[in-house]
């Protein structure tokens, strides 16, 4: 699948871009059906006469969600219904979307930004791209002896209310050890511009920033005392005190590489057509901006591999009861 010139790329600049990577006519499905799980979600809110979910892995959500997906590290998504989102099919809403009371301030199709983070586990059609023979030799190709998938999601920034993500490595939150193992699958179902908020990299900064010093974990205390979580709970602002994740600095001084300003020359754009798919490692420095565009959303599908012959710590936020998926069959 890789040429032996898209791998030497993808080791010297840490992301590679590989256009066509799913057919129009794939694209054109996946986008589809994301559109159809939206709509599904989208009948839970606002249910419409002679209109029935019939995705097994939404019926019976109760109470419905209202939480919020946001990597702004003073306010990181860090509840029960994000940790347990794992293996199943749970929907975040975009930073605004909602009000004090949980009522909707946009119109609904364009207010969630993700929805995860066990999409192949209860659909299909994802299940299929993601367990697919391209993937699993792309795998072979950068050398995964036993590559395993987790946290697989799509990704929505939709025109006017598609929120920025902060530059960050994305094996601050999916570390294994004693190896950083994590690759990332980023596949456009749309064209992705800069209007719309595409991805910006800095090329070889898996190099430069190769200690992942900043570590996305459970929270210990979270974790230690269900009895004084659940009485700080009846208080609201030391709920906010005891969330269940946190970050973590790790190292000392010399350990901590400065993160380029997002204004830095150093970021690169890039655009690409639907279908494309960017490999990510897991220590480049990526970003994206908001979404600007009046009427262009910005769908993707993504999720990462780890090498499963190395360590998942437990302090990772991603704990499963069962092995995580096997990539290769044999
Ligand atoms: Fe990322």
């Amino acid at each position: 699948m890789l040429t032996h010139q898209q791998i030497e790329q993808f080791n010297k600049e840490g992301y590679l871009v590989v256009e066509n990577f799913l057919s129009n006519n794939q694209t054109s499905s996946l986008h589809q059906r994301t559109n159809d799980i939206i709509d599904q979600i989208g009948l839970l809110y606002q249910p419409q006469d002679g209109k029935s979910v019939d995705i097994d892995a939404l019926k019976d959500v109760k109470p419905l969600p209202h939480s919020k997906f946001t990597t702004q590290e003073s306010n990181h998504t860090g509840d029960k219904y994000f940790l347990e989102s794992v293996d199943k099919l749970s929907w975040f809403f975009e930073d605004g979307a909602l009000g004090e009371d949980g009522e909707f301030k946009v119109p609904f199709s364009r207010a969630i930004n993700k929805i995860g983070h066990g999409l192949h586990l209860h659909d299909q059609m994802f299940q299929e791209l993601t367990l697919s023979l391209d993937v699993q030799q792309i795998c072979r190709d950068l050398q995964y002896k036993d590559p395993r998938v987790l946290q697989t999601m799509l990704i929505l920034k939709h025109p006017q209310t598609g929120g920025e993500v902060r530059p960050h490595q994305d094996s601050t939150f999916l570390y294994t050890t004693p190896e950083e193992s994590t690759l990332g699958f980023w596949i456009a179902l749309e064209d992705v511009t800069l209007e719309n908020g595409c991805l910006w990299f800095i090329p070889g900064s898996h190099k430069t920033h190769s200690k992942i010093t900043r570590r996305f974990e459970r929270n210990p205390e979270f974790f230690a005392d269900d009895q004084l979580r659940d009485y700080k709970a009846q208080n609201q602002q030391e709920q906010a005190a005891v969330k269940a994740t946190r970050f973590v600095t790790y190292g000392d001084q010399c350990d901590q590489q400065h993160v380029p300003d997002t204004d830095s020359p150093l970021w690169k754009p890039v655009t690409m057509k639907k279908g494309s798919l960017v490999l990510i490692h897991g220590a480049i420095l990526h970003k994206s901006e908001r979404n600007l565009s009046l009427d262009k959303s910005r769908f993707a599908y993504a999720f990462h591999v780890i090498e499963g012959s190395l360590q998942w710590p437990k302090e990772n936020w991603i704990q499963s009861a069962h092995e995580f998926t096997k990539l290769y069959q044999q």
